[in-house]
């Protein structure tokens, strides 16, 4: 580990940074300047600083793993504001510190690290920011405090992994103190079983950003309203779980593609519109609705799917190449994208649903 306060050190890192995508030759003429280690040490420093979403990301230190595993600094505010302004928030888990630089923006905060190398770097991004906040090197389970949040490693040997069992710390120990907390946030996966969320209890939430089911959120705590939502972070709404819509066997004049996190969150029935096919499935109705959890096509035509009918349907609709999208049906999207472009232009959007084992597609064109 190398200390960012040696001029030795700054120096390296501001030849790196120049050009982070050295030649052979560079790389061995900062190695014979800085050193073989130090040179390597600060072109990866480089990269990471490149690819890293955050503000000043230019003089923030990383690992590459632990810049992949880092909140992206849109999901890490938004969550951030729901702990209220000016208490002391407890981050158990602070890696290099992207959720934990969003808390310190809201009020005092204090980190959490089990590896020495990621805390010195939390504690670093923290003073480059301006916060002069503790990181602790020390296991976020012997944390304490009325404000928490975690953000479980889940990964094993470099791999990802859905197996709560194989996360550190351990979710079921983090739930068992965030219980005993006036609020207690703690980030999963948005692909792990809904038997293995719920069995958290307190409030499940699944966060939608950038048109995406970015992540699972479990609360927990004396604060805590219980239930499953869906929360959308750039409008700012939340959906309460409603169980499935009513089915439709064909589409309606317009056509909806709900938000992943609603449909996740089994909340696409707050709508009111029937769906076509699966329950997951879309949305159809007679009016036109805008929403920030709704995709919105007007149907230009619908009926069962057949190639060859398709391929003349979409010549008379201006061929190009379409946008396919399905929910239900398992068909190969990447093949049936060759058999379906028509042309370099960009094409119409045709929705793929399946009703009563029949495959059907709907025409579509955005609102
Ligand atoms: C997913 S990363 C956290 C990323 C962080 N939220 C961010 O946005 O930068 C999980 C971190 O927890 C750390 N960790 C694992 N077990 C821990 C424990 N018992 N106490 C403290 N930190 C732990 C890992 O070293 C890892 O850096």
């Amino acid at each position: 580990m190398f200390d960012p306060q040696e001029a030795v050190v700054q120096e390296a890192l501001r030849r790196a940074g120049e050009n982070p995508r050295p030649s052979p030759k560079q790389v061995q003429r900062l190695g014979e300047t800085f050193g073989v280690d130090l040179a390597r040490w600060a072109l990866q420093q480089a990269i990471c600083r490149e690819r890293a979403p955050f503000d000043l990301a230019d003089q923030m230190l990383f690992t590459p793993e632990a810049l992949e595993q880092a909140t992206h600094p849109l999901l890490a505010e938004w969550r951030a504001s729901r702990f209220p302004a000016g208490a002391l928030v407890t981050d158990m888990t602070c890696g290099i510190g992207a959720d934990l630089l969003a808390l310190a923006k809201r009020g005092p905060v204090v980190g959490y690290e089990l590896d020495p190398e990621r805390a010195a770097y939390a504690r670093h991004n923290l003073r480059v920011h301006g916060f002069a906040d503790e990181v602790r090197v020390a296991d976020g389970l012997l944390a304490e405090g009325e404000y928490l949040y975690a953000d479980p490693a889940r990964r094993t040997g470099g791999q990802r992994t859905l197996d709560p069992d194989l996360f550190t710390p351990h979710p079921g120990e983090v739930a068992d103190l965030l219980a005993r907390a006036k609020l207690g946030g703690m980030k999963l996966s948005p692909l792990m079983a809904d038997e293995t969320l719920e069995e958290f209890g307190g409030r499940l939430e699944f966060v939608s950003a950038q048109g995406e089911c970015r992540e699972a959120l479990i609360w927990l705590g004396t604060e805590v309203e219980p239930g499953r939502f869906a929360v959308h972070v750039e409008c700012g709404e939340t959906v309460a779980a409603c169980g499935s819509p009513a089915p439709a066997s064909v589409a309606a004049a317009y056509l909806f593609d709900p938000d992943p996190a609603l449909v996740r969150s089994h909340a696409s029935g707050c709508f009111n519109l029937p769906v076509l096919g699966v329950p997951w499935g879309f949305l159809t109705g007679e009016v036109p609705l805008h929403s920030p959890w709704l995709k919105s096509y007007r149907v230009l035509h619908d009926a069962p799917f057949e190639t060859k009918r398709w391929r003349a349907l979409l010549r008379e609709h201006g061929g190009g190449q379409p946008v396919l999208k399905q929910r239900g049906p398992k068909l190969d999207l990447a093949k049936l994208q060759k058999v379906l472009t028509l042309g370099s232009g960009p094409g119409k959007v045709v929705a793929f649903y399946e009703v009563q084992r029949k495959i059907r597609a709907a025409l579509l064109e955005p609102l």
